[in-house]
């Protein structure tokens, strides 16, 4: 896989690196809570991983899977629930795990949904921030790495459902677009 790519943008040290500082950021400021890490699926599924065995509290966790409507790279801004929490949020301090955040769009929608399902608190921790892409104001408060605005995989992050696996984020040669 690894000559599929034009370019690493970062390394695998690089993330796990970064996972520690944020899970231990976390664990500060949690401490003597009992926060529900909600991780938005698939693309959060290997940030999610790392970060719970970087957090020294105990956690709660949960999935959920949402798409947009309307398909190609343009979304449209609603949000369908493909799969809900098992767990109820009212009350509860909410993290949600992002593997990326681009137009904002998805996070915009879960934040105002947990919201009004009476959460407690709701935070956002992403492992990369896209903010070129951004068309609603919204800022994570956690953030790993700002990437250009460049379509990456790797880490979680698919090229038509390939290349999640990769435990680094990069870039893809144009010839494998235009092969599909
Ligand atoms: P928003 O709503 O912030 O959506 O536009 C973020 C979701 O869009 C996907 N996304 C990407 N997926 N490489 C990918 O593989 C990218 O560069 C990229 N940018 C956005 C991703 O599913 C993310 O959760
Ligand atoms: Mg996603």
């Amino acid at each position: 896989m690894k000559n599929d790519m034009r370019e690493i943008l970062i390394t695998e040290e690089e993330i796990q690196e970064k996972v520690k500082l944020l899970g231990r950021e976390i664990s500060n400021e949690y401490d003597g809570k009992f926060p529900l890490f909600v991780g938005v699926l698939k693309g959060a599924l290997p940030f999610m991983a790392d970060l719970i065995k970087q957090v020294d509290i105990h956690v709660e966790i949960d999935f959920m899977d949402v798409s947009s409507y309307g398909k190609g790279t343009v979304s449209s801004g609603e949000v369908k629930i493909v799969k809900d929490l098992n767990t109820k949020v009212e009350g509860r301090d909410v993290v949600i795990v992002e593997d990326i955040i681009d137009s904002g769009l998805t996070l915009s929608y879960l934040i105002e949904l947990f919201k009004y399902r009476k959460a407690k608190s709701v935070k956002v921790v992403t492992l990369l921030d896209k903010p070129e892409g951004r068309k609603v104001d919204l800022v994570p408060d956690r953030a790993g790495f700002i990437v250009p605005d460049e379509f990456v995989v790797g880490y979680g992050l698919d090229f038509a459902e390939r290349y999640r696996n990769l435990p680094y984020v990069g870039v893809l040669k144009p010839e494998i677009y235009e092969g599909e």
